[in-house]
């Protein structure tokens, strides 16, 4: 398992709409691992391969509850969402210490595949539900700041572009962040 360097906000990667998974093989699971362990080492809930520069629909979630088990994602589709919606902060590793509130779906169903290649299908709610959502937008290439008003939006970039002066490139090595960013 490795740490991989995080790619943040300006990095290409993360506005690519990722492929999917064709044969869950040694390479997939062996992201899958590299994923967990990147998460925690920056202490997130959830990373998603994107975030690592990888291209490709495998995502992690952990929100820290026992049952289930931490998930790990591969071809993740929402196949059912509740009309009830919820409102809460976010954050986003790849956008380090900006945080806004974001309208998600209280209750999800989702389909993925395990690290077998077994179909699995699995209820969320609350926080995780929302780890969830949040992992498989950026799949599609799609940022928590996406889901802002345009203002509140450019407020955060702009708060986001001072914090980054100085700075090159769009890899960040991984040191603790706080806890509960996604
Ligand atoms: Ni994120």
């Amino acid at each position: 398992m490795t740490v991989r360097p995080l790619h943040v906000l300006g990095s290409p990667v993360l506005r690519e709409h990722a492929k999917p998974v064709k044969t869950v093989d040694d390479d997939v699971r062996q992201l899958v691992e590299d994923l967990f362990e990147t998460m925690r080492a920056a202490k997130g809930v959830g990373l998603a391969a994107n975030q690592i520069g990888v291209a490709r629909r495998v995502a992690v979630v952990d929100v820290g509850d026992e049952d289930p088990p931490p998930l790990a994602l591969i071809n993740p589709m929402i196949v059912e969402r509740s009309e009830e919606e919820e409102t809460a902060e976010e954050g986003c590793l790849s956008i380090p210490d900006i945080f806004g509130d974001v309208e998600r779906s209280a209750r999800i169903v989702v389909e993925a595949l395990d690290g077998s290649g077994k179909r699995f299908r699995v209820e969320a709610k609350g926080y995780k539900a929302r780890a969830i959502q949040h992992e498989i937008d950026h799949l599609d290439g799609i940022l928590f700041l996406d889901h802002l008003s345009a203002v509140k939006r450019n407020l955060l970039l702009s708060k986001w572009k001072k914090s980054r002066k100085g700075q090159k490139g769009y890899l960040k090595e991984v040191t603790p962040e706080p806890a509960g960013e996604l």
